[in-house]
């Protein structure tokens, strides 16, 4: 089988680099717009002249471009992919009725996590109605190299990518804003104050998935009433909830913003297309 990425940054160097743990270079297909980024990768892969050869060689592409670039991508490939290839769109906000636009194609969508890094992502995946069952044993079997997959139906993609793709930077802000405020209040050094806290994440986690106890029952535990853990539980059930019903909106909104924009800017590839002919 014949892996083909498009687009070698963040995401598409993660995937070549979790992949070619398991397949060789010869199998790796890579290309990406700017030479220099294609060249930290071909020491793992095979690299590729442009978008449309690759798209003429590989079994399954993962297109790893903003959704901006992907328009430009799924013009240049639409005359070359196999007929038989999977195409998967990294991106959770673009539709498969905006992709089908340009490519009316086999499509699946896969959202990795940052913690691919460590072979533990939640990928989460959804695919049209084009996909075969086959199609998906391999996509799935391929994606747990990285870690656990989870199948959504397309309209909860969003939902889902704001609690496993997007929440270790929202996780990460927000023990961010705790260590900063816990350092004026201490001579704890900042890096054993980090320390300290991500052994509690780990642990807190860990206890709740090892006994079943839900978050509710871990608060209860440990805020007795009247005591300290209580008087701060108080103000973040008093405070937080504004917060965080403020980052979903916004996020959500962000995100339905992009998939309008991108399947604009489909409509514009097409009919230009149409005008030409
Ligand atoms: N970052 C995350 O944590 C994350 C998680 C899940 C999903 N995603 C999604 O994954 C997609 C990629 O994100 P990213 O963070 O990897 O973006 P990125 O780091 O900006 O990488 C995009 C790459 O695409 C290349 N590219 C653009 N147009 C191209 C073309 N016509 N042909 C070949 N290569 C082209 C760019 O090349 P040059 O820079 O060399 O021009 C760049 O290397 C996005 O849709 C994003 O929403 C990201």
């Amino acid at each position: 089988m014949k892996i083909g990425v498009i687009g070698c940054g963040s995401m598409g160097t993660m995937l070549l680099r979790q992949f070619s743990v398991r397949y060789p270079a010869d199998d790796l297909l890579a290309f990406n717009r700017s030479a220099e980024k294609l060249q930290a990768v071909s020491d793992i892969c095979t690299v590729c002249g442009s978008c449309r050869s690759l798209a003429e060689q590989a079994d399954i592409i993962f297109l790893c471009v903003r959704p901006a670039d992907l328009p430009a991508v799924l013009t240049e490939i639409k005359d070359a992919v196999l007929p038989d290839a999977l195409l998967v769109s990294l991106n959770g906000s673009v539709t498969f009725e905006a992709i089908a636009g340009i490519l009316p194609h086999k499509t699946a969508k896969a959202i990795p996590s940052v913690t691919a890094e460590i072979g533990r992502s939640q990928t989460l995946v959804c695919y049209n109605e084009a996909v075969t069952e086959a199609d998906r044993q391999k996509l799935e079997a391929l994606l747990r190299c990285m870690g656990s997959v989870t199948v959504l139906p397309e309209r909860e993609l969003g939902m889902g990518s704001e609690l496993v793709s997007c929440m270790p930077g929202f996780l990460a802000s927000v023990f961010d804003v705790i260590c900063r405020e816990a350092e004026t209040h201490t001579a704890i050094p900042a890096e054993q104050i980090t320390d300290m806290l991500l052994q509690t994440v780990a642990s807190t986690a860990a206890l709740m998935t090892e006994t079943g106890m839900d978050f509710q029952e871990v608060v209860t535990r440990v805020a007795t009433k009247g005591g300290i853990t209580e008087a701060g539980t108080a103000v973040i059930y008093g405070q937080f909830p504004e917060t965080a019903a403020e980052l979903f909106r916004r996020t959500l909104a962000k995100r339905a913003q992009t998939a309008e924009k991108t399947a604009a800017l489909m409509r514009t590839y097409t009919e230009n297309k149409e005008m030409q002919l």
